[in-house]
């Protein structure tokens, strides 16, 4: 067992343990306080047929609610309707909210119990590989609104994560590469976490996975804990998101699997503008192939919204957060047009 505790300026603590058999071992004995307007589960339809028998097994009668799964659910019908649900409950301001889930859940409900009588507890039970090592660490949620993405959000740290990895045995492997995008993301920006990727002999196995998820957590609870509210450092985490998220927008991919795409276009764009160090940007690159397994680039339809990024200081220029050597990253700043430009050369360059 490993804990990361996360103390932020407004004296929120917040303890995220890697922990095994986490229904008998964290949940069973929470039953008892939950019932009777102690605390709600909160969860999707994937997830609750999924595990809807330790459910019964080790939470019987505590409420629970279930949101259709999918991140087009991530929307404010949701959010009321769990609001709703815990008003029925009858939850009070002492109790608790456990959010069972990936990442869309966790979002959600952490920002239910930051809106329901001011605050109540949250307690985050990651269910995907992105959720354990990336969206339950940190306080940061939110559900998307008028088509724009977390845009109404609260920072709330949850009062504990628990990341069990017996969840990965039921997940997809296109949901595993999702995680997995996080994960290379956070070995660009920590060397000997690099090295333990590179020398893996198959990422996707899950044995090494369980041995890497709390190195992650403990990669990002220590960047959260530095800068909680984003001010500065913790902007290093947005490393190949800019590109990322601007092939999201018009792709199918998974959020992770343009993370890695933007890792690829991004480490070139560094290598021509920032000297980044031409034998760890081939390694990067060999990584992120490794995990995408298909070398057929994205399109690139969305790549005007990079000029929208909330990290750009000025109209028509484009800030990217991009890879320079293993455990360094710098901050390019480039005009719109010729960000423009250099991504589609790149595109031609990598097909
Ligand atoms: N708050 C943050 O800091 C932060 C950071 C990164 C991403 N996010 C958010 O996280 C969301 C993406 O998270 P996600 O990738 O976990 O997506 P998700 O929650 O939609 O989960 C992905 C799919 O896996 C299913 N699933 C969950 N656990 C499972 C399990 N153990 N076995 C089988 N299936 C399972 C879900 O039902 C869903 O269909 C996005 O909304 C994104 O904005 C938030």
């Amino acid at each position: 067992m490993r804990t990361e505790k996360i103390c932020t300026k407004r004296a929120e603590q917040s303890a995220v343990v890697c922990r095994k058999r986490v229904f008998a071992s964290v949940l069973a004995p929470m039953r008892a306080a939950l019932l009777g307007g102690g605390g709600i589960v909160f969860t999707d339809s994937n997830v609750f047929g999924l595990y809807q028998r330790q459910l019964k097994t080790y939470l019987a009668e505590v409420p629970v609610f279930v949101m259709e799964a999918g991140e087009r659910h991530k929307n404010e019908q949701t959010l009321f309707a769990l609001l709703g649900a815990m008003r029925e409950a009858g939850l009070r301001r002492n109790s608790t909210l456990i959010a069972l889930g990936g990442g869309v859940v966790g979002d959600i409900g952490g920002l239910a119990a930051s809106l329901y009588m001011r605050g109540i507890d949250c307690i985050q039970v990651p269910t995907t590989l992105l959720a354990q090592v990336d969206s339950s660490v940190g306080g940061k949620t939110a559900v998307d609104f008028g088509g724009v993405k977390n845009l109404i959000g609260a920072f709330k740290q949850p009062k504990a994560v628990y990341a069990d990895p017996a969840f990965f045995k039921t997940l997809p492997r296109r949901e595993l590469r999702c995680g997995l995008g996080e994960i290379v993301k956070h070995g660009a920006l920590s060397a000997p976490l690099f090295e333990k990727l590179f020398g893996a002999a198959d990422l996707f196995d899950l044995g090494f996975l369980a041995r890497i998820v709390p190195e992650n957590i403990a990669f990002k609870a220590d960047i959260v804990r530095r800068d909680p509210f984003e001010k500065g450092l913790r902007k290093c985490l947005n490393l190949g998101h800019t590109t990322g998220h601007a092939i999201e927008l018009h792709s199918e991919l998974s959020h992770g699997e343009c993370v890695l795409w933007g890792l690829l276009f991004e480490s070139r764009l560094a290598q021509k503008y920032c000297k980044a160090d031409a034998a760890f940007a081939e390694s990067l690159a060999s990584l992120c192939f490794r995990v995408l397994e298909s070398a057929q680039t994205p399109p690139l339809d969305g790549l005007q919204c990079a000029r929208l990024d909330k990290k750009n200081a000025a109209a028509e220029t484009v800030v990217l957060t991009v890879p320079v050597a293993a455990g360094k990253y710098e901050l390019l700043q480039l005009p719109y047009s010729r960000y423009e430009e250099e991504i589609v050369k790149i595109k031609e360059e990598l097909q």
